[in-house]
């Protein structure tokens, strides 16, 4: 079928860091490649003119981008239009239908807080800035597993689901992708990937830097929604699932969706939050918060294939450095003492470059019969893909190819995951910035021999 292509780009909460981070790279690399002939306009909340619009592109591009062009960036700024207004006042609304003009098929991209959601909705279906509209709404997709279904009930009063494309720019990326390649196209990997051969496999998403300005999203959200209900679990998801039996995008879905309904949701026992020092100071956080900027996590897939395989996620602001980095651990083999130390693994580095690793032993030079650990990389690349993730995302949402999209029935099985231990279930523990979250985090690994003496990082140190 040949779906009508998006006629202009609006994007709600324009001024905010999503949109300076990514989103403005992102359209100025679709603008590089002659991939955009649309008008784009902003809605956000500050009283901003159309030049403080586009000195904000400018300086998005010239921080965040590849590169920068004045031609290139001059075709951008032409595009943009921006509205300051309410998101829940009508009149912002009304303000957006005449500036569409004769625009059909706008795509309306909501990069705003998951409280204004269903307002936000509301008023493009009533203004008429719905009608022939597509959707993109970012994550976290709902606060729980009870409002995501409210949410998604919300958009379906206005939008078909065909119109509505949930990102999570994480499945845009393409080393997450290359999981899913690496696993099931190669022969040497494929039969070892089960309980019987691998003993734990540790997911890590450090990020060096704190909440930037972001405290007011953050404090409705924190690590466990922003991070751990979508992304964590969709790369997770593509570590445990079983062998699609087609590569359509329907079939990795669905297995996809299968292993999150497999996933125990977390209990309390095994969940650590943290909160870094100084969040607390940051502008728009409450004083006394008990939002959690790190959290580490032991889960549980009970299925044939996982059967007592723990599987460990942390993820956390303020830590030594950024990287976000599977480790997957194989069982010892026989001959213990030609290996002392940790077996083999598997080690997938997502970003920010781009590594498949292969840790072996080889023997020591000299008299004794020793392995040494060694890494075999199969892959490494120093830059990774992440404005790639939104670039593409953004081109597929236009001609409504919602492939690499969340679907509903995966968020909310997600979100059953996470349930258990949202919000104050558990205790949060401050710890220091620059270092690995706090220490509390180490009773979920106790055996952490591998990890270079710091009993928080649960993973081999890229190189
Ligand atoms: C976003 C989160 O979805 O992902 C941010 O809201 C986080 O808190 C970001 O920093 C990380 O994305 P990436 O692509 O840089 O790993």
């Amino acid at each position: 079928m040949n779906l009508p292509r998006s006629d202009a780009l609006v994007f709600f909460g324009a001024t905010g860091d999503l949109v300076y981070k990514k989103i403005f790279p992102a359209l100025y690399e679709m603008e590089r490649r002659g991939h955009l002939q649309v008008p784009i306009i902003g809605v956000a909340r500050s009283d901003w003119n159309i030049e403080q619009f586009r000195a904000r592109a400018r300086a998005s591009v010239e921080t965040h981008g590849d590169s920068f062009d004045e031609k290139v960036f001059a075709k951008l700024q032409e595009r943009l239009g921006y509205i300051s207004g309410d998101y829940a006042a009508s009149a912002t609304h009304a303000a957006l239908r005449k500036r569409l003009g004769d625009s059909a098929h706008p795509l309306h991209y909501l990069a705003i807080p998951p409280s204004v959601f269903s307002n936000v909705v509301q008023r493009l279906g009533e203004s008429g800035c719905a009608r022939g509209a597509r959707v993109i709404v970012e994550k976290p997709f709902g606060r729980d597993l009870a409002s995501a279904q409210t949410l998604s009930a919300t958009l379906h009063t206005v939008f078909d689901e065909s119109d509505v494309f949930r990102i999570d720019h994480y499945l845009g990326k393409e080393p997450v992708q290359n999981l899913l390649v690496f696993r099931f196209a190669n022969t040497f990997l494929e039969p070892i990937w089960n309980r019987s051969y691998i003993e734990s496999v540790h997911i890590t998403m450090a990020e060096r830097f704190g909440v930037e300005g972001r405290g007011h999203f953050y404090e409705e959200s924190g690590a466990i929604r922003d991070v751990i209900q979508n992304h964590m679990l969709q790369v997770m998801g593509f570590l445990a699932m079983e062998s699609p039996p087609t590569t359509k995008p329907e079939s990795i879905r669905e297995e996809q969706v299968k292993v999150f309904r497999m996933i125990r949701p977390l209990s309390a026992e095994d969940l650590v939050r943290g909160q870094y020092r100084g969040y607390r100071d940051e502008n728009s956080v409450a004083r006394d918060s008990t939002v959690e900027t790190f959290v580490a996590a032991r889960l549980h897939i009970d299925s044939p294939r996982w059967e007592g395989v723990p599987f460990f996620i942390r993820a956390g602001k303020r830590l030594p450095t950024t990287m976000t980095e599977v480790l997957v651990r194989l069982k010892p083999p026989p001959l213990g003492e030609l290996c002392p130390g940790r077996a083999n693994h598997v080690r997938f580095r997502l970003g920010p470059d781009v590594t498949i690793a292969i840790g072996a032993r080889v023997k020591r030079p000299g008299g004794a019969l020793v392995g040494d650990p060694t890494e075999l990389k199969v892959l490494s690349r120093p830059d990774g893909d992440e404005m790639n993730a939104y670039e593409r995302l953004l081109g597929d949402a236009m001609v409504g190819d919602g492939t690499l999209f969340a679907g509903q029935d995966g968020v909310e099985a997600a979100w059953a995951v996470v349930q258990p231990v949202l919000d104050n279930v558990t205790p949060v523990h401050e710890y220091e910035p620059g270092t690995w979250g706090p220490a509390q985090a180490a009773r979920l690994e106790p055996d952490c021999s591998h990890c270079g003496g710091d009993p928080a990082m649960a993973i081999v140190p890229g190189t």
